[in-house]
């Protein structure tokens, strides 16, 4: 097995809001990130997928066919993007570093078709990231 990761960037903006709890504990829980107006974060993705060499291509999976996953299913859903007001998945589920890890897992792993997804390694740069395995 071998693994072939691609990184991307990409810039959005989000606030951190619960509307099952009561705007003090909203306050409470996630302080200055409860702003409904929110605040922007450049992220950095790395996408690996596993996979075996093909012997014919020396390759695992050709790497433009995953840039051009990453560009149809993230960077145009999400870069420059609200992702509270203009991604539908985080209309009802808050879009913490994880659950935007585990919502760019979900897409790629239903579009990709060679190799398997193995890991979404997502940084709220500059001093954070979280990964991704799926769910095992
Ligand atoms: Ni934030």
């Amino acid at each position: 097995m071998i693994y072939v990761t691609r990184r991307a960037e990409f810039s959005a903006s989000h606030y951190y809001h619960n509307p099952q709890l009561s705007p003090e504990e909203n306050r409470r829980i996630f302080g200055k990130t409860n702003n409904p107006n929110g605040h922007g974060h450049n992220y950095a993705l790395e996408v690996t997928v596993a996979g075996e060499v093909d012997p014919k291509t020396g390759m695992v999976m050709d790497l433009k066919d995953l840039k051009q996953l990453l560009e149809t299913e993230v960077m145009q859903e999400m870069d420059h993007r609200f992702l509270n007001k203009e991604v539908p998945a985080f209309a009802t589920t808050i879009p913490t570093t994880e659950n935007i890890a585990v919502e760019i897992w979900k897409r790629l792993e239903l579009k990709l078709r060679v190799g398997k997804l193995h890991r979404i390694r997502l940084y709220e740069t500059p001093d954070l990231f979280v990964d991704y395995y799926g769910n095992r």
